[in-house]
């Protein structure tokens, strides 16, 4: 109730209103919008599908709207557009990239070839198109196991990042040629940050992304993707988390297991890239349809062959 005539500040909150454009305008253009579990919590929560790397690459494949926003970074817009080639695909923050991707080129894949000619290439769904095309299939971090373990080969090179290479080579007899690529995020969490974490919070599951280094992932509990790590949290009879991956995951995990308690393991997990994608950007992209994403027909042919093997695999199939 208003009392003494006092002025009263609108309800509508900014965020709603331009939430309410999106949504106005999504139906408008047949638009989808494909959000990962890094983007801030109000771009998850005007997407259609919040996932992890498989799952988004896995609806882009399936989608039937017209226009694809990817809030994302450009490697996850750039599979959508391979796979979703007669669609619009838009990546509202233009300059969102991710800097693991950036540390291998196709050159450097194609004398690795001329190296390792018995070899096989396996290419982390976090590579430029141009590296998948010179690869033999893709992985992410929930599949990349069961992927190296579907090849021929005896010997794989992977790449472009040395944890997940070195985490499935703990899987597998195969040998395992990691590149020397890393994520900036996770390889910067730390076994000191995991004891004082499990010091502070001794209850605590301990769950981290295999692209933590190995000295992390050796005092985990469990290593999965982002989205495998919602699917445990919320099976888990465990009531507390200790989470080893970037922080903008608590979102779907305070949102999915409702009840349980996360901490992040490191404050200092923040993907600057993940996090440039706004409600704005979103809003105006949908508006102009652009920044638009698209990849050359004679990089697409040969990436999409990459990316479709590892589709192919039964989906169920993930890292032990
Ligand atoms: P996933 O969500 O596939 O586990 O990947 C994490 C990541 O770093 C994406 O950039
Ligand atoms: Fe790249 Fe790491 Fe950011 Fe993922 S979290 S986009 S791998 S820098």
């Amino acid at each position: 109730m208003t009392r003494r005539g006092c002025d009263t500040i609108p309800s509508t909150s900014p965020d709603r209103t331009l939430a309410e454009r999106i949504a106005a305008l999504k139906e408008e253009r047949d638009a989808v919008i494909f959000a990962h579990n890094y983007q801030i919590p109000a771009v998850q929560e005007v997407a259609d599908h919040v996932g992890d790397s498989l799952e988004l690459a896995r609806a882009a494949a399936k989608n039937d709207a017209d226009v694809i926003v990817f809030a994302g970074v450009d490697f996850m817009a750039e599979t959508a557009a391979i796979l979703a080639p007669a669609k619009t695909v838009l990546l509202p923050a233009a300059d969102a990239c991710c800097p693991m991707a950036e540390m291998v080129t196709a050159g450097e894949v194609r004398v690795l070839r001329e190296r390792f000619p018995d070899a096989a290439v396996v290419a982390y769904v976090n590579t430029s198109a141009a590296v998948k095309a010179e690869s033999d299939i893709c992985c992410t971090s929930a599949n990349a196991v069961a992927v190296v373990e579907s090849l021929d080969a005896e010997q794989v090179i992977f790449l472009p990042d040395r944890n997940l290479g070195r985490y499935v080579a703990r899987f597998t007899d195969k040998e395992i040629l990691p590149w020397d690529g890393y994520c900036i995020v996770h390889d910067r969490m730390t076994a000191g940050e995991v004891t004082a974490a499990r010091r502070a919070h001794p209850e605590a599951e301990v769950l981290v992304h295999p692209e933590c280094r190995p000295e992390v992932i050796d005092l985990a509990d469990h290593v999965f993707s982002t989205s495998g790590m919602v699917r445990h949290a919320c099976a888990s009879p465990g009531r507390e988390f200790i989470i080893g991956t970037e922080v903008g995951l608590l979102h779907q995990l305070e949102k999915t297991c409702p009840g349980k308690v996360f901490h992040p393991l490191s404050n200092r997990a923040v993907c600057i890239n993940m996090k440039k994608t706004d409600l704005a950007k979103v809003l105006a992209a949908l508006e102009r349809l652009d920044p638009r994403v698209t990849v050359p027909e004679e990089t697409a042919v040969r990436a999409r062959i990459a990316i479709q093997r590892m589709l192919d695999l039964p989906q169920e199939i993930r890292n032990p």
